[in-house]
């Protein structure tokens, strides 16, 4: 793809991220010279479900009005790729997470207010992102650089029944969707997702950051057996273990979550409000005559970071658990299955 010149305009470049549907390349507008990112899919010949990337597309083309989703400048099909043209975006968070372990815990919940904005704004368009997790979570370039933008609409779902504007009734038995280690207790049990779910992903999403790693990160298990395994983890984990290290508003957070039912609207309001206290709560720790903690891309400095954040396996974890292998679009359905009520 490197040199296609994509509607006459868009030039690609450097590959600059590989998914699991195709890869995306950082490239540029040849007539205004603006940077772009562009995500290139292969054309299936036999693809009776449609293109992933268009419905991709077009959902991102509902989101624009959002702060936080990238611009969409093309959609279109070429030399056999159905290709998309979107604003650039800096280096994922999983990227920093690999260099860096973790993140100073101000900038976590600075991630954690924009991502309840940006959840907040998807969920009343009517959609549920389904794959919260650090690759999909990238800071924007240039004057954005403090922005938090939430990409890969992949496998987002519309929760709402268009026909009759109803929250689509509550199933089990439904295939494992999203990221093992991110995914939520009820992704695990195979069943039906709701706003709830994206916002305890998140919450795994914004420990992870804070400690460059999550309990059930270790195992050496075949997918199905991980798939159970770690959503019975993550089941048994009282909520104070999980949060331990971290202000106690996290804990207030995932007490708030768990108490949510398949259909209920969560009070973002309140969420946003744990956040700021949480945040508030942080200044007033640190002496101004003491050196700062935290440094000018909101990374903690080694000797500040509390023991137990540190995590000498982190590496290995990486390695061991690349988030290719864990993630399965529509595999089978396992037996972590429980009723519970809408
Ligand atoms: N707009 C962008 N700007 C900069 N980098 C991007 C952009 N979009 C995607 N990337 C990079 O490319 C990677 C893959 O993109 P994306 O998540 O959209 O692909 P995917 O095939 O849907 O991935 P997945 O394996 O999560 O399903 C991202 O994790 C990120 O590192
Ligand atoms: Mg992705």
């Amino acid at each position: 793809m490197k040199n296609m010149l994509i509607n006459g305009t868009y030039l690609a470049k450097k590959n600059i991220g590989q998914g699991s549907f195709g890869s995306v390349y950082m490239g540029i507008n040849t007539k205004s010279k603006e940077e772009v990112a562009i995500k290139f899919e292969k054309c299936e010949k036999d693809n009776s479900d449609g293109s992933t990337l268009l419905r991709e597309a077009e959902t991102l083309k509902d989101l624009q009005n959002i702060k936080g989703i990238p611009k969409l400048y093309y959609y279109g099909t070429e030399q056999n790729y159905n290709i998309m043209v979107m604003t650039l975006l800096d280096r994922d968070l999983e990227h920093y997470i690999k260099i860096k372990k973790n993140f100073q815990i101000d900038k976590v919940i600075s991630i954690g207010e924009q991502l309840l904005n940006i959840l907040e704004g998807i969920h009343k368009k009517g959609y549920i992102h389904r794959d919260i997790k650090p690759e999909n979570i990238l800071f924007g370039r240039g004057k954005e650089s403090n922005t938090v933008f939430l990409i890969d609409f992949g496998i987002t779902k519309p929760y709402i029944d268009r026909k009759t504007n109803e929250i689509i009734p509550y199933r089990t038995n439904k295939p494992f969707i999203g990221t093992i280690r991110y995914a939520s207790v009820a992704a695990h049990k195979g069943f039906e997702l709701s706003r709830r779910d994206d916002l305890e992903s998140m919450g795994y999403v914004l420990c992870y950051l804070a400690k460059g790693n999550l309990p059930w990160q270790n195992m050496l298990l075949q997918d199905d057996m991980k798939k159970y395994y770690v959503g019975k983890i993550k089941q048994k984990m009282p909520i104070k273990k999980l949060c331990k290290g971290l202000p106690e508003e996290f804990a207030l957070y995932f007490e708030y979550i768990q108490q949510l039912e398949y259909k209920q609207e969560p009070k973002y309001d309140y969420l946003k409000s744990l956040f700021a206290k949480a945040s508030k709560s942080l200044t007033g720790l640190f002496s101004p005559d003491l050196p700062s903690p935290i440094d000018k891309d909101g990374f903690s400095s080694p000797s500040f970071q509390s023991p137990s954040f540190s995590n000498i396996n982190h590496s290995l974890d990486i390695a061991k658990e690349n988030s290719k292998e864990e993630k399965e679009k529509r595999p089978k359905i396992d037996s972590l299955q429980e009723e519970e009520k809408d």
